[in-house]
């Protein structure tokens, strides 16, 4: 296929330090180095510093993301995980997931904010669309259509959709731009949507968690390569 397709793990509010540390010890030896796969796994901020740490001994294949950061910079901001601090630890942000959207009020513009944030300070911001007309702020290259039908729900859309979605998205905001699906992604349905032309990888909630599974998805999209 010769492209570069991105596994992404969104772990949302899972795993403490210990289970983390378990996940990465079962799954880091089984992904294989291949400048086209890329592997990044995103924890909760609090299993972010042992996690890449973990990573670096054992030399594994694997990027470390957040699943959100700080509109903001370093300063005042209490209870804010800011860009400038972060991107010690991590390469990418899940930015604008519609869960954030939905259950802490965040905006396309407050979206645009944390992206502007990621990019002065070196990350590579992912942000959640949840359909063709959901704006891609600007520098952003990288997003992940996750319409919220098939967000954890075992319902996900057809893979066939989903290239039309993503061709639209890259005809309104740059031939550039990498989409991702999101959306109720297993083994099973995993190869379907990254042999679609316009699709470059995936997002995947609830079938991370398990080191197994995720082992398995992971095999089944090196096979794609
Ligand atoms: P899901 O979640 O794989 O559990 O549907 C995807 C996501 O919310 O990013």
């Amino acid at each position: 296929m010769n492209k570069t397709i991105w596994i992404i793990a969104n772990w949302k509010s899972n795993k403490n330090i210990s289970e983390a540390l378990e996940w990465i010890s079962q799954v880091g030896p089984h992904i294989s180095k291949d400048d086209n796969l890329k592997v990044v796994v995103c924890p909760t901020f609090t299993d972010l510093s042992e996690v890449k740490k973990t990573i670096t001994v054992g030399n594994f294949p694997i990027m470390v993301g957040s699943q959100n950061l700080s509109p903001f910079g370093t300063g005042a901001y209490t209870g804010e995980e800011s860009a400038p601090i972060l991107n010690q630890l991590i390469n990418l942000a899940i930015l604008g997931h519609s869960e954030r959207r939905q259950n802490f009020g965040e905006t396309d513009e407050m979206v645009a904010k944390k992206v502007e944030q990621a990019l002065v300070n070196n990350i590579t911001p992912l942000v959640c669309v949840q359909s063709a007309e959901t704006p891609v702020p600007q520098g952003c290259k990288l997003i992940a259509y996750e319409p919220v039908f098939a967000i954890g729900t075992g319902n996900p859309d057809t893979s066939e959709n989903a290239n039309q979605v993503a061709e639209s998205l890259k005809e309104k905001n740059g031939s550039g731009l990498e989409v991702l699906y999101g959306g109720s992604v297993t083994a099973d349905n995993v190869s379907a949507f990254v042999s679609q032309p316009n699709i470059s990888g995936v997002l995947i909630g609830k079938a991370s968690l398990d080191a197994e599974g995720f082992v398995k998805i992971c095999q089944q999209v090196s096979e794609k390569i």
